[in-house]
């Protein structure tokens, strides 16, 4: 039912410059309806976020695809997400590495996450529900991480977990807007690409904003 509407939101992806095949091809693999509230179903294949409870969001279509562009995975890495959210990108970045660690702060979405993607038989992935901005040194370290919230700043953790030429991706700035950066260690040294303007919810943790204000504002 949702076929055509998720080839063509492939299709414009493509058409806003999305140029590698294999992220094409796992957006045009993976059922975006099922990560979304029933009511929220019809949709699914526009190119916006929408709520998922918890006052959270699965992000952006094109967003997504700019970053696991970025990380230019060949099928070979193991991959460190924060923010399993929904577990949509969980299913895509499944699609694209070897093999997935996702971190979700919050135990209702980790656990929800974690139901579906075995109920869609989403192979080689692990959610853990813990605080991302520390990372998960345990199975460091990654060939890729990605964040899917805003940090204040670049977590420490996180580039201590990243492999020799391994890709970082995450939005760094404050709630009103972002810059998505990406990060490639070489060596002791980072470099660093701005890749855009970007508007994700807060990075909350030891490493990331302060827990919510009770108005929903986030401190540092
Ligand atoms: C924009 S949503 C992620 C959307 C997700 N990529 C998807 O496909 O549905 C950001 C997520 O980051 C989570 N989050 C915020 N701070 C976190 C932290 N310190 N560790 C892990 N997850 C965190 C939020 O609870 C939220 O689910």
């Amino acid at each position: 039912m949702y076929d055509e509407a998720r080839h063509e939101l492939t299709r414009m992806l493509r058409r806003e410059g999305i140029r590698d095949e294999r992220v094409l091809a796992a957006f045009d693999h993976v059922p975006r309806e099922r990560f979304v509230p029933p009511e929220q179903r019809e949709r699914a294949y526009r190119d916006e976020p929408l709520p998922i409870g918890e006052g959270q969001t699965i992000s952006q279509p094109f967003v997504v695809a700019l970053m696991l562009q970025a990380l230019e995975l060949t099928g070979r890495e193991r991959v460190l997400e924060v923010g399993t959210g929904s577990g949509y990108q969980t299913a895509l970045l499944a699609q694209l590495a070897v093999e997935v660690i996702s971190l979700e702060r919050s135990p209702r979405l980790a656990a929800a996450a974690t139901a579906l993607l075995a109920e869609l038989g989403v192979p080689r992935v692990r959610v853990f529900q813990a605080d991302g901005s520390l990372g998960w040194p345990a199975a460091a370290p990654y060939q890729a991480i990605v964040v899917s919230a805003s940090a204040p700043y670049v977590p420490d953790a996180l580039v201590r977990q990243l492999d020799e030429g391994g890709r970082l991706v995450l939005p760094v700035g404050p709630a009103e807007g972002q810059e998505l950066v990406l990060l490639v260690r070489r060596g002791h040294g980072l470099r660093r690409t701005r890749l855009g303007p970007v508007r994700f919810v807060p990075l909350i943790g030891a490493e990331g904003w302060g827990a919510p204000f009770s108005n929903g504002a986030a401190h540092p």
